[in-house]
């Protein structure tokens, strides 16, 4: 069995340098990104505050990639609507900020995007067992959120493997995603253990040629199935 063709690698936005964002962008493209990853922090579901629609639509203007927004944010049933309108491709909203989680991954799909869940750390698989067959996408948190650069959580090995279990057993074909510390180290586990979707900031942007760095994360998945 091959699932060489599923793999996407998601660079994260937050570890670009923004004094030269279309370069950055341009370079992904060019280098093979599947999506670009697109952090929004709203300084009260995490401490850090990013960036929001206005940079997602200069984004939407200067890459045709699929943009895939990770809303840390609470209150995310209040944002859709722009972000939607912004340029997003998928929204994934967190478990823990998400008061009527099914009505909002319901509004996401109405709005035209892909809807995608996620939950920290700490929080359990089970916060997102009943919309299973509803969702676009799953994603595991494999840091806590709010910052770039953090060391990958060994536990959330488990964790994807458990949720790759959840959406087979509803032949869900929603994309399975890991955000958190993916590198050279982690991501050939990350993708035995079953996820398809990997975000990357710091391994891609500290590398020498990002490009290069894309393109060896695509092929330490597509080597080993
Ligand atoms: C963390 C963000 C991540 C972050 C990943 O809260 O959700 O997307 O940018 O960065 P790295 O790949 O550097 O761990
Ligand atoms: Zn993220």
């Amino acid at each position: 069995m091959s699932r060489a063709a599923t793999v996407r690698i998601a660079p994260s936005l937050l570890s670009a340098d923004f004094g030269r964002l279309k370069d950055d962008l341009a370079m992904l493209e060019a280098g093979g990104a599947d999506w670009l990853h697109f952090d929004v922090m709203d300084g009260s579901f995490v401490p850090p505050i990013t960036f929001g629609t206005k940079v997602l639509e200069t984004c939407r203007k200067l890459s045709s990639l699929p943009i895939d927004v990770h809303l840390m944010v609470n209150h995310p049933d209040t944002q859709l609507e722009d972000f939607a309108k912004a340029g997003a491709s998928v929204i994934t909203i967190h478990s823990e900020a998400a008061s009527h989680l099914h009505r909002q991954v319901s509004r996401i799909r109405e709005l035209g995007c892909k809807a995608g869940v996620t939950m920290n750390p700490g929080t359990p698989l089970d916060d997102i067992r009943e919309v299973i067959a509803d969702i676009d996408l799953l994603l595991i948190m494999s840091v806590n959120p709010g910052y770039g650069g953090q060391k990958f959580i060994p536990a959330s090995l488990n964790k994807i493997a458990r949720a790759r279990t959840m959406l087979d057993a509803v032949h869900s074909s929603a994309a399975l995603e890991v955000d958190g510390g993916v590198s050279r180290e982690t991501i050939t586990a990350c993708w035995q253990a079953g996820a398809d979707t990997f975000v990357a900031g710091n391994a891609v942007f500290s590398a020498k040629d990002p490009a290069a760095e894309i393109r060896a994360l695509r092929a330490l998945c597509s080597e080993t199935v």
